[in-house]
């Protein structure tokens, strides 16, 4: 059943409908489950409120590890890279550099600088990787909607998946434990671009519940190996959610930011009034600093732009299947809907109520500029589902709209875009969409 109503969407994801098993039989890694895929409320509250804290905003925006983590990423890795395509009239493939940026930002909290990716500037790796993380992709519907038939297909030797994929997926795995091993190695750093800020809190948090070496020896050697697995299952999806939405939604901003040169022009002076300002190349009289993430955030023009962005280019914008609580259930005028019965909504169909988002197939960011407590705000603000809502509501949310920002107002401070070739530019359909064709080419002035 599908979920277009907000007050249905509302009932059924603040709390009594499980996550269905759809979860865990698509993203489930390392033989375990994660805050994510988790069907059962009270394992998933205890693992949240293990990291909630520091994905909040007031965290996030004070945090000195992701101020180190921001500044090496924007000013020693990005703005070089696009002030060399600007300065030499390359166009480039922002769709590429997007996925490299946002999964060295996630890799980076995650495991901190030392460990995480340097996709930004190992192009060889980065290609290497993402090819093999995006090649699984076709091959998810079958664990997702039709688990059973890959069982019979498995019997009667038939390879609805091919040999290939499991390979890439063995690949992914070893890479996964490889991070968190070496994250390991700096659980004691004080530098705070070094700190594994995830990784530490999750490992910590989680041996507070193991059995003691004193109490039970060979429990506690289990326990440890079980841990170590459930961490990489944890970390793993925290990459995955973490760097391909983030990734798609910027390549979107860009892609309509791109289309109005006179609203790139009204951003640049909004986002020349913070202080300092993100200017690049960096003047030699002056220290490569970022203005406050606060500061980032109250700019009203950036934040329609994101929110808009998101609005009509979701990233997640398909289903978040939910089962129906015993006995049974009332929805959308429907009466006695059995138990265990899957409903879903959507953030596709959410997105276009034409009486919350007047013309919705336009990106217009001014929408989001009315007075912050006029009853069309508040509206779209209940209509927006972006990042889901209630207790599975995104982790990450404030760690991708910061990051999100901070990109957009370091590119657009510099530099004017324009399309150079757009095709496939289209969402592919799946859990977690990206362009059909893989790319955005887009040119880069100096301002
Ligand atoms: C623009 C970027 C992002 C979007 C649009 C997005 C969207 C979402 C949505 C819609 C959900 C709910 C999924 C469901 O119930 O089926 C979700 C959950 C989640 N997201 Fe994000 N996400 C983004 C970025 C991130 C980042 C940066 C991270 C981590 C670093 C992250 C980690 C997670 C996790 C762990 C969950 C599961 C939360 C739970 O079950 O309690 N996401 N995200």
């Amino acid at each position: 059943m599908l979920l277009t109503r907000n007050s249905a969407q509302l009932t059924v994801y603040a709390g009594g409908f499980e996550k269905h098993a759809w979860y865990p039989r698509a993203f489930g890694s390392y033989g375990t489950v994660s805050m994510f895929t988790m069907t059962g409320s009270k394992p998933h509250s205890v693992r949240k409120r293990m990291l909630s804290n520091i994905y909040s905003k007031s965290y996030l925006q004070s945090s000195p590890h992701l101020n180190a983590i921001s500044r090496t990423i924007i000013y020693d890795r990005l703005l070089p890279i696009l002030h060399e395509a600007a300065s030499s009239k390359t166009a480039i493939d922002v769709h590429e550099i997007n996925q490299a940026l946002t999964m060295d930002f996630v890799s980076a909290y995650l495991f901190g600088l030392p460990s995480g990716t340097n996709f930004l500037q190992d192009v060889p790796l980065r290609r290497m990787m993402l090819h093999i993380y995006q090649c699984r992709k076709p091959f998810e519907f079958y664990h997702q909607e039709v688990p059973n038939l890959l069982g019979w297909a498995r019997v009667l030797r038939i390879p609805l998946i091919p040999k290939w994929c499991d390979e890439a997926n063995c690949v992914m795995d070893t890479w996964g434990l490889k991070f968190c091993d070496n994250a390991d190695k700096y659980l004691t750093a004080t530098d705070p671009g070094s700190e594994p800020v995830v990784y530490k809190q999750l490992k910590q948090s989680m041996e507070k519940q193991l059995p003691t070496k004193e109490e039970d020896p060979e429990a506690n050697a289990q326990a440890l190996r079980q841990m170590r697995l459930e961490i990489a299952c944890e970390m793993f999806d925290h990459l995955t959610a973490g760097h391909e939405t983030s990734a798609a939604a910027l390549t979107w901003l860009y892609w309509e930011l791109s289309k109005y040169p006179d609203l790139q022009r009204e951003l640049r002076k909004e986002l020349l009034t913070l202080s300092p300002t993100i200017v690049y190349p960096v003047p030699t009289t002056a220290s490569p600093d970022l203005p406050h993430p606060r500061s980032i955030d109250a700019l009203p023009l950036l934040q329609a732009i994101v929110m808009e962005t998101l609005r009509l280019h979701a990233p997640i914008p398909g289903i978040q299947p939910r089962v129906t609580p015993y006995p049974a259930t009332s929805l959308c005028g429907y009466d006695n809907i059995p138990p265990n019965t899957r409903v879903n909504a959507q953030a596709y169909s959410l997105h276009r109520n034409p009486e919350v988002f007047p013309e919705p197939e336009t990106w217009q960011p001014k929408r989001w500029l009315k007075p912050h407590d006029s009853p069309e705000m508040e509206e779209m603000r209940r209509w927006f589902w972006a990042f889901g809502s209630g207790g599975r509501m995104c982790v990450g949310s404030n760690l991708a709209v910061q990051e999100m920002k901070l990109t957009v107002a370091a590119i657009y401070t510099n530099f004017t875009t324009s399309i150079i070739d757009d095709t496939g530019i289209e969402a592919i359909d799946a859990y977690t969409v990206k362009p059909k064709g893989n790319k955005l080419i887009l040119k880069f002035e100096n301002v």
